[in-house]
Parts: C-alpha cells; sequence; structure tokens
C-alpha cells in the first residue's frame, strides 16, 4: 500500500499593520541602520499593536491558509509558538475556536524558530498514522512581547508575524507533498537561547519581583556557527531522502535569522545565494512563522512558482533544527 503522504494544499501570511524602521529604533537605542543592514541583512520588522497577541496573529494566517485550502475541513491544529498568549493552556485550542473549526484536537508545538518544521513533522505524522486527513499548521510569534527594551542586539533582529499551511493526505508523488522531515535537537547548548525566568526553574512571583530574568536572551555568535553547520546537515539528509542534490534546488527557504548566515550556508552547501529566499530584509527574524511568511512572500513575488524544487531549513533554541523538502503545487497564498 502506497504510504499517505502530506500535500501542501494551503498558504497564508499575516504581518501586523506597524512596521518599524532600523531609523526609527536608532532615536531609543544605541544602534544604527548600517549596523544593522550589514550584520542582518534587516531592514525593519513588523510590531504588533499593544492589547493583540500571538492568537490574533495565527487567527489572520489561519483563515487566510484555510482560504488558500478552499476551506477545507481540518481535522487538527497544530500552532507552533515560543510565544503563546499565556503559560498554559495551549494558544491553539482558542485559534481553532475562533477559526470556527468545531471540537478538533489544537495543540501547541514549542521549538522556538524550528517550530514551523516540527509543527510540519507532527502534522505529517497525524495523517501518515490516519488520525487526521487534513491538518492546519500556523507558525506565529509576537516576540516583541519577551523582548528586552534596552538590549539592542535583540530589539534589531526580531519581529512579529504568522504563517500557515494546511496539509493534506495524499501520495508521496504528487506535487506538495512534504519529504521526511529531519529534525534534530541539543539540549546541552540550551542556554544560547532562553528566557531565563517565568518557567517552573525559576518562577517569576510578587515575592521575588525583580530578581528574576523574563526577557529573551540569545548568545548571538555561538547561534551564528550552530545555526549554519545544522541547517546544512539536516539539509543534506532531507536531499538525500528525496533523491536531490543541490542543483536541483530551485528555491532556498532557510529560517530568516541573517542574511549572512543564510549566505554561509548556502556557500557551505555549494548553492547558488541566488536561490536563497530573502524575506527579512522587509520583517526581521520572526521565528516560527519565518519559513512559512518567507514561502508566501516568494509566492507573491513570483520567485516560487508551481512545479519548483523547496529546500526548507531552520534552527533555533533548544538548540534545534530541521529541513525538509517539497515540490511546490499549484496554491494560490493569501
Ligand atoms: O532565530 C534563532 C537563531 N538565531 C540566530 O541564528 C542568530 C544568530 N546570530 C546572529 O545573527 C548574530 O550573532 C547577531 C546579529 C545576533 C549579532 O551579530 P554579530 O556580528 O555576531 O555581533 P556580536 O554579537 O559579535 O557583537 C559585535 C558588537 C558588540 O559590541 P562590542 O562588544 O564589540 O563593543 C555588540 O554589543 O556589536 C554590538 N552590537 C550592536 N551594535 C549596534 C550588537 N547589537 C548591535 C546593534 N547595533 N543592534
Amino acid at each position: 500500500m502506497t504510504p499517505r503522504a502530506a500535500v501542501v494544499c494551503g498558504l497564508g501570511s499575516w504581518l501586523p499593520p506597524r512596521a518599524v524602521t532600523n531609523d526609527e529604533l536608532a532615536r531609543e537605542l544605541d544602534t544604527s541602520d548600517d549596523w544593522i543592514r550589514t550584520r542582518t541583512g534587516i531592514g525593519a520588522r513588523h510590531i504588533l499593536d499593544d492589547g493583540l497577541a500571538t492568537s490574533d496573529l495565527a487567527v489572520e494566517a489561519g483563515a487566510r491558509a484555510l482560504k488558500s485550502a478552499s476551506d477545507i475541513a481540518v481535522d487538527a491544529v497544530v500552532l507552533a509558538t515560543a510565544t503563546p498568549d499565556h503559560p498554559l493552556p495551549a494558544t491553539a485550542p482558542r485559534v481553532a475556536a475562533r477559526l470556527g473549526l468545531g471540537p478538533v484536537p489544537a495543540f501547541d508545538v514549542a521549538a522556538v524558530c524550528t517550530g514551523f518544521l516540527y509543527g510540519l513533522a507532527t502534522a505529517a505524522g497525524f495523517i501518515a498514522a490516519g488520525s487526521a486527513d487534513s491538518v492546519l499548521v500556523i507558525g506565529a510569534d509576537a516576540f516583541s512581547r519577551i523582548l528586552d527594551p534596552a538590549d539592542r542586539s535583540t530589539r534589531a533582529i526580531f519581529g512579529d508575524g504568522a504563517g500557515a499551511v494546511v496539509l493534506r493526505a495524499g501520495r508521496p508523488d504528487e506535487p506538495g507533498a512534504l519529504g521526511p522531515v529531519r529534525l534534530g535537537s541539543d539540549g546541552s547548548a540550551d542556554h544560547l537561547i532562553q528566557v531565563p525566568s517565568g518557567g517552573s526553574r525559576d518562577p517569576l512571583r510578587p515575592a521575588t519581583a525583580g530578581q528574576g530574568d523574563p526577557y529573551f536572551r540569545m548568545a548571538g555568535q555561538a547561534v551564528f556557527r550552530h545555526a549554519v553547520e545544522s541547517m546544512a546537515e539536516s539539509s543534506e539528509q532531507a536531499l538525500h531522502d528525496a533523491g536531490w542534490t543541490v542543483k536541483d534546488v530551485d528555491l532556498l527557504v532557510a529560517h530568516q535569522a541573517n542574511v549572512r548566515i543564510m549566505h554561509a550556508l548556502a556557500d557551505w552547501m555549494g548553492l547558488d545565494r541566488e536561490r536563497c529566499a530573502i524575506h527579512l530584509d522587509r520583517v526581521g527574524n520572526t521565528s516560527a512563522a519565518s519559513v512559512p511568511l518567507a514561502l508566501a512572500d516568494a509566492v507573491a513575488s513570483g520567485t516560487l512558482r508551481p512545479g519548483h524544487r523547496v529546500l526548507m531549513t531552520a534552527f533555533g533554541g533548544g538548540l534545534t533544527w530541521g529541513a525538509c523538502t517539497l515540490r511546490w503545487p499549484a496554491v494560490e497564498a493569501y
């Protein structure tokens, strides 16, 4: 019997309207447009208005992905996020309810910037096992909510946003079918990307107010090295699974953390830099939303067209990483 593959049949994305340029950041922090562009490739990022939360981003992107999938009925919702609305419960059930999807299973996946790929793997597993015929996978993050207002190195990089795909059961040889998602982790380096306080190890309580660190922290240079190595390794595994070589890849959609990381990855793999999808210049690093937002941008610009061979890869806190291939299907992105 042919195994049930997970096939992309819808794509949606959403960015909060408020864009903050590097020059605007430089008015309140000791930084400059030149430093941020040269070191990261980022020119602006979108920031969610006060009063809104990750679920608001996820609902917008999810609704657009469902529209793109001709409002197919989905059997499950997987939300990849590191910035849930609350420490508990998960944010996905609220998103499913607001999308009017009924009592479907809905849960969050926490793999920080690799979350979307972990979400794809989870959804593909549901489909392969016969637990679902179609799954909405959303990557949504509102990092503006966890950044230290005084930390120029993280505020220059991160922005808010959401992207989503709908996966349905299909054949492994049809357009849109995901190859095996190759994932990895290394928890011995979890301190390199962390929110130190507010979890069970160091709870924030009124009695200890002011002592913990509730903000996102990242050891940028160490992360940079890990990012290139682990994305290259998982990409090679994903290409091997698909029976492709680097020359077969029409578009590399890598996590949009830093243009220097993407170029180093392309150089390492022997891939033409021109084949890297670049979206971070306008949105920065949107964590779990980064890969689907870059896919949507590439579709909108005509860079990504039906039949193109796509390699997706990401890296993030955990540490976590992953990669996956697909041949792009004929779907309209909203
Ligand atoms: O999404 C999850 C995965 N994350 C990543 O993959 C991020 C990977 N890391 C990076 O992208 C880069 O390491 C950063 C963009 C975070 C930092 O770039 P860098 O070239 O590695 O800079 P650095 O951390 O080595 O800092 C160099 C200098 C420091 O000053 P001193 O100590 O040399 O005086 C920083 O304080 O640059 C300074 N700096 C800044 N200067 C102006 C850091 N951020 C800024 C800034 N504006 N925004």
